[in-house]
């Protein structure tokens, strides 16, 4: 089959070139001209672990094209994918749309045969309907079909949540569409994916509730962490007895700092805005938010508390500041609240990050990037270990600590604390 990929960020790319290997006859196009240019050399703009090989192998064998030519790639295509961002609207909490209608728009113009538009970007729910009322003002009802078909890639996990989905969802009820989506989906599906067809509204909240319940569930543990300081309880053991029940599932039990990324803060607020709309209170997911938020502010006190209040030229490290492992992505990373906080009450702050210098930080004064973990780690008073990346989880400490010893804040959990403390560290962590 033809795709065209509209927007080559992390969702487009990415399903696209996994498209591509599936072997269907991709195109992925952008209308960022430096972003094209270095994919059409082989060189993939974002971290995603795989990704690069993948590009390269696709290219090569002419299944995968890159084009900044978004016209001609969509008359040469029968199935469109959207996948431009879906930010939050500056100064609000809506989902910012203009991306979305500003290519709805050259698809119209541009439909010369059958064409399946499909929304594969986060779109709140009746964006289907409003996308086809625009598609209709031009072209005849049987010459499109618009589908919604969100995706559940995880960054740093991307290829394989793509190739092994624990679900397809595919919104629409029409026959002839629904018919070429579980074509295209077939492969995954005789490998055991699940695929599930709803309408296309459906679909759209599918997403969104999901999204929701997952930043539900990591709030929960966060503040159930909590409450074990409190009580010297060790979280581990309740995200195991309370992961064990079928019913809730072991996964996302793992308590931190507040979720980031590109999805969970802004799609929590997205559906917020759209019960809105609706007259529907999620007061659950308002709660989740605003918990989400105190996070940053309540790790910043332990830290304070740490270091007995006196932060003037401390030197703190952050071990990783992306907001999460195997991802450079630095969006909505709690990092970028953190480490501005402990700059303004006086410390000094050197990170290292497995994908290197973040330009989010250059203009902060005393923010300095280290190139190594030893580097970074070198006369500090504290050592904050931010993100899960493999890199960290064995550090040897004591060869690091030279004449004085910093304190370690795990706030992944990554060491075990008896551990460290045996070898004369003062070592904190979350919930435990
Ligand atoms: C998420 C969804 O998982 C994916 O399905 C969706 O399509 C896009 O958004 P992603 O943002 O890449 O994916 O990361 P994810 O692995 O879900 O983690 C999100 C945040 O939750 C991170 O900040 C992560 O550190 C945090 N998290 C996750 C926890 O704190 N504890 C957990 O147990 C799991």
């Amino acid at each position: 089959m033809k795709l065209c990929m509209i927007g080559t960020g992390y969702v487009g790319l990415v399903s696209g070139v996994c498209f591509a290997d599936l072997g269907n006859d991709v195109i992925c196009v952008d209308k960022d001209f430096s972003k094209i240019s270095s994919l059409k050399k082989g060189r993939v703009p974002i971290y995603e672990p795989g990704l690069s090989e993948l590009v390269i192998k696709n290219y090569k064998n002419k299944r995968l094209r890159f084009s900044t030519d978004l016209k001609k790639s969509i008359i040469q295509s029968d199935i469109i994918f959207i996948c431009v961002g879906t930010p939050t609207k500056k100064g609000g909490s809506s989902a910012d749309l203009s991306q979305i209608f500003n290519v709805v728009k050259e698809i119209s113009s541009s439909i010369n045969k059958f064409k399946i538009i499909i929304t594969k970007s986060t779109v709140p729910v009746t964006t289907g309907d409003e996308i086809e009322k625009i598609l209709s003002k031009k072209n005849k009802k049987n010459k499109f079909s618009v589908v919604s078909n969100p995706e559940f890639l995880r960054e740093g996990e991307a290829i394989r949540d793509f190739t092994y989905p624990d679900r397809i969802v595919v919104g629409s009820n029409e026959k002839k569409s629904i018919k070429i989506m579980r074509n295209l989906y077939s492969p995954l599906i005789s490998k055991g994916a699940q695929y599930v067809n709803t309408s296309r509204r459906a679909a759209e909240l599918i997403k969104y509730a999901s999204n929701a319940f997952l930043a539900t569930k990591i709030t929960f543990i966060n503040e159930i962490a909590n409450l074990c300081e409190k009580t010297g309880i060790n979280i581990e053991d309740i995200s195991i007895g309370m992961g064990l029940d079928k019913r809730i599932g072991s996964r996302f039990l793992r308590a931190g700092p507040a979720y980031g990324g590109s999805c969970f803060p802004k799609d929590t607020k997205a559906i917020i805005s759209t019960a809105d709309k609706f007259k529907t209170n999620l007061s659950v997911i308002k709660s989740v938010i605003k918990s989400n938020e105190n996070r940053s502010k309540l790790l910043l006190e332990r830290v304070y508390k740490i270091l007995n209040k006196r932060l003037k030229n401390k030197q703190i490290t952050f071990l990783g500041v992306t907001f999460k492992a195997n991802t450079d992505d630095m969006r909505d990373s709690s990092s970028l609240i953190m480490i501005p906080a402990l700059i303004k009450k006086g410390a000094k702050v050197n990170y290292y990050d497995p994908t290197g210098y973040k330009k989010e930080f250059s203009k902060i004064k005393n923010v300095k990037n280290s190139a190594t973990i030893k580097e970074s780690i070198i006369g500090s008073d504290l050592v904050i270990i931010h993100t899960e990346w493999n890199d960290f989880k064995s550090i040897n400490f004591k060869s690091l600590a030279r004449s004085k010893k910093f304190i370690i804040f795990d706030m992944r959990n990554i060491y075990s604390a008896k551990k460290i403390k045996n070898q004369g560290f003062k070592y904190y962590s979350i919930g435990r």
